[in-house]
């Protein structure tokens, strides 16, 4: 049976470092990371994750914003809050929720946001730093950055002669991911729906990571043995074990069959989920230092 990596705990072990370096840097200059999240919309799953997001980040001790705007905002209303929260020197951290509702140009609100606050990583500035091999001086996205924290906790930070395989290749995870593993050492192969006999890709893969958003599709024979699987699918699943009408959150790896061949796996819920945030928490941190002109604290 796999070790089953504990993101909970890895989380929570980022929460009380980002909470000293708050505390430390409120210590030495009076001034508290400021963290803006702004969501639009009435979507109960979006709510939720922007809720936990404001309760971590308070805290962590931050100055924790939220901007809730109705459905029917407009781009342009939108947009002069983000040009409010860029001037903004108490706000060292934006976040607009994704997704927005479909009326809106999603990536010209993300891309106007700027580089030293994008605590999401989105804007190309960071994204092309990542792409560079820079990952000291810009921000990197949340759930790749908190994926890879786990990679190192059991592979350390040189990753040279493994296989690394990503299914997945969007931009706000997949393509990131693909990069952070290619930065530390490994051999990268980025995956996706065209990519031909993907089970046997991924069989080859020393560290597989699955970002597809398809419950369960990878199978115990597409995990080659002793190998490390870190799942960042969360799907909603019928679970009519639990009672009529009920559901429950699988990844997108077959957990059960899988784990008995891979030496560690991530659980879902429980593995990268609260990375995510946690990461995020690092990069508000590490944002309200650079805007001090302080050495950034690492993660
Ligand atoms: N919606 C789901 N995940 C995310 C995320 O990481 N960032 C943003 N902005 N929206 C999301």
């Amino acid at each position: 049976m796999a070790f089953v990596i504990d993101g909970k705990e890895a989380a929570a072990s980022v929460i009380s470092a980002v909470t000293e370096a708050s505390v430390s840097l409120e210590g030495k200059t009076g001034i508290k990371p400021g963290l803006a999240v702004v969501i639009v919309g009435e979507d109960p799953a979006s709510h939720a994750y922007v809720n936990s997001k404001g309760k971590m980040a308070k805290q962590c001790g931050f100055n924790s914003i939220q901007h809730t705007l109705p459905e029917e905002t407009t781009q342009e209303e939108l947009q002069a809050l983000v040009d409010t929260l860029n001037a903004d020197p108490a706000v060292h951290g934006i976040l607009v929720q994704l997704p927005l509702p479909k009326h809106f140009d999603s990536d010209a609100i993300i891309q106007s946001i700027l580089p030293e606050k994008d605590v999401d990583g989105l804007n190309i500035a960071n994204a092309g730093k990542i792409a560079t091999g820079d990952l000291d001086t810009g921000l990197i996205s949340c759930t790749p950055a908190g994926s890879m924290l786990l990679v190192k906790r059991v592979h350390g930070e040189d990753l040279s002669g493994l296989n690394a395989v990503v299914i997945g290749r969007s931009n706000l995870f997949g393509k990131p991911m693909g990069l952070l593993l290619l930065a530390a050492n490994a051999t990268v192969t980025m995956a996706h729906s065209r990519t031909k006999d993907l089970a046997s890709v991924c069989r080859n893969a020393d560290i597989l990571v699955a970002a597809v958003g398809r419950a369960e599709m990878v199978k115990r024979d597409w995990v080659k043995p002793d190998a490390t699987v870190i799942d960042v699918g969360i799907n909603r699943v019928p679970a009519p074990e639990k009672g009529e009408g009920k559901t429950k959150l699988v990844g997108d790896v077959a957990f059960a069959e899988a784990s008995e061949v891979a030496a560690s796996i991530t659980p879902v819920p429980g593995g990268v989920g609260p990375m995510t945030i946690a990461m995020l928490m690092a990069n508000t941190v590490i944002a309200a230092h650079r805007a001090c002109s302080l050495p950034v604290p690492k993660f």
